[in-house]
């Protein structure tokens, strides 16, 4: 078993460039599907999960060449299956953002009907709803979702109850070549949505209005393959901003927008943090304490879901106070029970946290529960006294390409250390 072993208390700071968003390259590489040959997706990030949908894309009949970490050419001309296996949906998901262009594309998909996980039980009713209204009929049976449309899918408007990602993302790639317009209501405005609209558009959709609540998909015929570029990863990004904001050095963070880290930096600039912003890097740095600022999570613009838990992290050490309430996902605060045993003072009420800065955290042995969490832990880690473990970080591996290289070469004291495979419980005993 392996785990990631910090030594805090050492300066930490420099120059970190990011990858390309993990929550757009999965939905790319699905899309793919789209247009019939070979798409060039360049900036995609080596991590786990984008091997995961590599093999989804195998499992239809596609072929991948890896040309180099960051740039795949995946050939969907001979895509031929339209089922993807509750092993591989178990694994990851964003599986099932496959559902929409298969569906687009063959007019019928057979796909897992994913289970619980980690953060919640994260529905797919809405994808269902919106497919449905568009002419999708769908069958569940033995846990799998059978979905077809035998006469096309036909564009009409639907508005979601919740501006989800996942089902703005499945809705607009199944209703690329539906007969006449298809209007969503409601959409998700985040930056991967954009990112996926530019690259559709590309290939010959006619997509409006992606990045407002409104989206509108005019049906066109086939799609032509392209090469295109994965939008910087904002959440990777403000995972290394939090860190600056930690451990006070200055740490410049590259390759992303710092637009669609909009409200966070705001946050992080009430909380005393500084930031200088540039083109396509910020620079944080910190003299003063950390102060407490309320924080709510929300869709795209509001306060990203995904930045929860490493902001958590900072309000732990800020001096007072504070409330942050989770909106999107359930059972997000799991990480924070595993950062109480590194001293900090959390009270959870239902979808609440209230935070209680104390004076410092200490070393201790902790288990990343899910992707976002690992990574904040392990940041806990560089300002804590003493060697803290982070176990289970397989999650961290999910979405952070070379997360402990990146912050080694920032100067922090953390390794990946191999523990002898015995329960956690063993290893403490000694
Ligand atoms: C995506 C991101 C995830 C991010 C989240 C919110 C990917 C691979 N993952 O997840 O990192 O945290 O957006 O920004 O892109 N819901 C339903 N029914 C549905 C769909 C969603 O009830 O049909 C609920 C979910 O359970 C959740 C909330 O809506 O509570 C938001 O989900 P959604 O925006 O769809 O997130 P994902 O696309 O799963």
């Amino acid at each position: 078993m392996e785990v990631i072993r910090v030594e805090g208390g050492h300066p930490v700071s420099g120059t970190v460039t990011v990858e390309g968003a993990k929550n757009s390259a999965l939905k790319l590489m699905a899309a793919t599907i789209l247009a019939p040959g070979v798409t060039t997706l360049e900036n995609v990030p080596n991590i786990s999960d984008v091997h995961i949908m590599g093999k989804v894309l195998k499992e239809l009949g596609a072929t991948i060449e890896v040309v180099n970490a960051h740039t795949l050419r995946i050939d969907t001309g001979n895509v031929d299956s339209w089922e993807t296996p509750y092993s591989l949906v178990a694994q990851m998901r964003a599986s099932t953002a496959v559902l929409g262009p298969l569906l687009a594309r063959f007019g019928k998909a057979i796909v897992a009907m994913p289970g619980g996980c980690n953060i919640g039980a994260r529905k797919i009713d809405m994808h269902i709803l919106g497919l449905e209204a568009l002419g999708v009929e769908f069958d569940v049976d033995h846990g799998d979702i059978y979905a077809s449309a035998p006469n096309g899918l036909t564009g009409t408007t639907v508005t979601l109850d919740f501006a989800s990602v996942g089902a703005t993302e499945n809705l607009i790639m199944a209703s690329v070549h539906a007969k006449g317009t298809t209007v969503i209501d409601n959409a998700a405005r985040e930056p991967e949505i954009v990112d996926l609209a530019n690259m559709l558009n590309k290939m010959g959709a006619n997509i409006q209005g992606a990045g407002s609540p409104v989206i509108e998909i005019h049906g066109v015929g086939e799609l032509h393959p392209v090469t295109h570029a994965v939008v910087g990863d904002r959440i990777e990004a403000g995972t290394f901003v939090a860190v600056g904001g930690m451990v006070g050095q200055p740490i410049t963070v590259r390759g992303f927008d710092p637009q669609h880290l909009g409200l966070v930096l705001r946050k992080y600039e009430q909380m005393g943090i500084v930031v200088q912003r540039g083109e396509r890097e910020v620079t944080v740095s910190r003299t003063r304490e950390l102060s407490p600022v309320d924080i709510q999570t929300l869709p795209f613009p509001g306060f990203p879901t995904d930045m929860q838990a490493q902001t958590m992290c900072l309000l732990s050490v800020a001096r007072g106070a504070c409330v942050v309430t989770e909106n999107v996902f359930e059972s997000r605060f799991m990480f924070a029970s595993e950062l109480q045993r590194m001293g900090s003072d959390i009270v959870i009420q239902g979808h609440h946290a209230v935070v209680h800065g104390v004076e410092g955290l200490s070393g201790a042995e902790v288990r990343s529960p899910d992707l976002r969490g690992g990574a904040a832990l392990v940041m806990a880690g560089l300002v804590a006294d003493g060697v803290t473990t982070v176990s289970d970080i397989h999650h961290i591996d999910r979405g952070y390409e070379r997360f402990v290289e990146k912050l080694q070469a920032l100067g922090a004291h953390v390794g990946r250390v191999s523990i002898p495979d015995v329960s956690l419980e063993d290893y403490r005993q000694g």
